[in-house]
């Protein structure tokens, strides 16, 4: 591996997300590389590999790249242009393909590194940072914020939560308050508490204000 790889990576996906606004920019991947190598370091997981695999998560995302999605050209490319062991390669795209929420279809990584990642990415998708990007996605989108008829739909399947178009204010009971208790690691589970209270002081402020409680 080389020695400067990281550098690299940080500098790979900084240009690949450079005009990217819809949630996942460069600084949403800056975040989870962080959170995850702090993750790691408590948990005693190999650091080269949840760091490439956080730096990497999203550069073949559907949502943004569905042309290199289905074989993770994009994470591949990169990966074998730097000299990257063929097993090295495969786990950190094993990693990477198993770090996404997909409902009830979502999975816990096999290896300590991808348990590593996927909690890095999922507590930045809840707290305040969480709460922004939700309404980000939902104002990208063309979202309402809520609706008050409409009810939230729990136990979606993988096609199914990819296909609903929930208002932002649902999308916290379809996803984001179902995180904290799936969190792999104690150290995320930590983290996850505190972010969880949050929100739920969040939401009670949220729909005091819709109800006009003042
Ligand atoms: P990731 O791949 O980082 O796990 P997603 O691609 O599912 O997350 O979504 C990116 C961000 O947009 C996350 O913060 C997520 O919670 C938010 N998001 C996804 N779907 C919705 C939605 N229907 N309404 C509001 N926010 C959403
Ligand atoms: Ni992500």
């Amino acid at each position: 591996m080389q020695p400067n790889i990281i550098e690299q990576a940080l500098a790979y996906v900084k240009a690949k997300f450079e005009n990217e606004y819809s949630g996942h920019d460069y600084f949403h991947t800056l975040r989870v590389f962080k959170t995850a190598t702090a993750i790691a370091k408590e948990e005693g997981a190999n650091l080269k590999i949840v760091q490439l695999a956080s730096l990497l998560h999203d550069v073949d995302d559907v949502k943004l790249s569905p042309e290199t999605n289905e074989n993770l050209l994009n994470a591949r490319r990169f990966l074998e242009s730097h000299s990257i062991d063929t097993d090295t390669i495969s786990t950190i795209c094993r990693i990477i393909r198993d770090v996404s929420f997909a409902g009830c279809d979502s999975v816990v990584p096999e290896t300590l590194e991808g348990q590593c990642v996927q909690d890095a990415d999922r507590l930045d998708a809840i707290g305040a940072i969480g709460i922004a990007r939700a309404f980000a996605y939902g104002g990208n989108h063309n979202r309402l914020m809520h609706h008050p008829d409409e009810k939230p739909r729990l136990n979606m399947t993988k096609d199914e939560y990819r296909s609903h178009k929930s208002t932002t204010i649902n999308h916290f009971y379809e996803k984001l308050l179902l995180l904290p208790a799936l969190m792999n690691t104690s150290a995320a589970h930590k983290i996850a508490a505190h972010r969880e209270a949050f929100m739920q002081n969040y939401l009670a402020e949220f729909m005091n204000e819709w109800d006009g409680l003042l």
